[in-house]
C-alpha cells in the first residue's frame, strides 16, 4: 500500500516561490506504488500547483469552511474546492489555537468536505480523540483520514517516539474505525521511515518547504 506523504506549506511562500517549487517537483520521479503525495499549498496557489503537478500528486486544502457555499465572505467552501483539491486538512492544532476552532466546527468541516467528495484529513492530539470523534456524525467517521499531531512535536524538532504513534493509532482506530492514520510533528528524512513502519503516512510541515529536503525525505521513505 502506498503511504501518504502530505506536504503542508502552512502560510508560507509567494506565487513565484510556489511556482518554482512545483516546477522543481515536476522533474522528480517518485514511486507511485510506494508514495501517495498530497500537496497542501496556501489556497491561492492550489490552482498553480495543480496546473503543474495534477498528473503526479493530489492536492489538499489546508482548511475548509464549516458552512456551505453562500454568503460567507472570506471562507473557502467545499464547493469552491471541488475539482481543485481531493483532500482537506481540518482541525490542525494551529487552527484550533489561533482561530479558536472547536470540535463541533471541525465536525462541520468534515461534513462539508465529505458532502462534495473531498476527503477530510482530521488532525487530533492524544487528549481529545474521543471528543473529536463524538462530535462527528458517526456515518462519516470511516470516511476520514486521521492525523495524529502531538502539539509538543509540531515545528519543534521534538518528534515523538514511534511507540507513542503505535499506541495512539490504536486509540484512533477504536474511535474512528479502521481508517488510515498518519503522523505529523517534526518529521524529517532521518525519522520518516520509522513512522512509516507503524502508520499509513506522514504530514510534513517545515521540511516540505524546501524542495530538495522534501525530495530527500520521499527518497528515504521509499527505501523502506
Ligand atoms: P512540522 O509541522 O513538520 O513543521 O513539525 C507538522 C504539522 O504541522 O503537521
Amino acid at each position: 500500500m502506498a503511504k501518504f506523504i502530505v506536504a503542508n506549506w502552512k502560510s508560507n511562500k509567494n506565487l513565484v516561490e510556489a511556482q518554482s517549487w512545483a516546477d522543481g517537483f515536476a522533474g522528480f520521479d517518485f514511486d507511485h506504488e510506494k508514495s501517495k503525495i498530497i500537496i497542501a499549498p496556501p489556497s491561492p496557489f492550489l490552482e498553480t500547483v495543480r496546473a503543474k503537478l495534477h498528473d503526479r500528486v493530489f492536492l489538499a486544502s489546508q482548511d475548509i469552511s464549516p458552512y456551505p457555499a453562500g454568503s460567507y465572505t472570506g471562507a473557502v467552501s467545499a464547493r469552491n474546492l471541488s475539482g481543485l483539491a481531493e483532500y482537506a486538512i481540518v482541525g490542525h492544532s494551529e487552527r484550533r489555537e489561533y482561530f479558536s476552532e472547536n470540535h463541533q466546527q471541525v465536525a462541520n468541516k468534515v461534513e462539508q468536505a465529505i458532502s462534495l467528495g473531498i476527503i477530510p484529513i482530521v488532525c487530533v492530539d492524544s487528549g481529545y480523540i474521543s471528543e473529536q470523534a463524538m462530535a462527528i456524525d458517526s456515518d462519516l467517521l470511516s470516511k476520514c483520514i486521521v492525523a495524529y499531531e502531538p502539539l509538543s512535536a509540531i515545528g519543534t524538532g521534538n518528534n515523538v517516539p514511534v511507540s507513542d504513534v503505535t499506541e495512539v493509532t490504536s486509540q484512533i482506530k477504536q474511535k474512528f474505525g479502521d481508517v488510515p492514520v498518519i503522523y505529523g510533528g517534526s518529521v524529517t528524512r532521518e525519522n520518516v521511515s520509522e513512522y512509516l513502519l507503524v502508520c499509513d503516512g506522514v504530514l510534513v510541515g517545515g521540511v516540505s518547504l524546501d524542495l530538495s529536503e522534501f525530495i530527500s525525505l520521499i527518497k528515504m521513505a521509499e527505501r523502506r
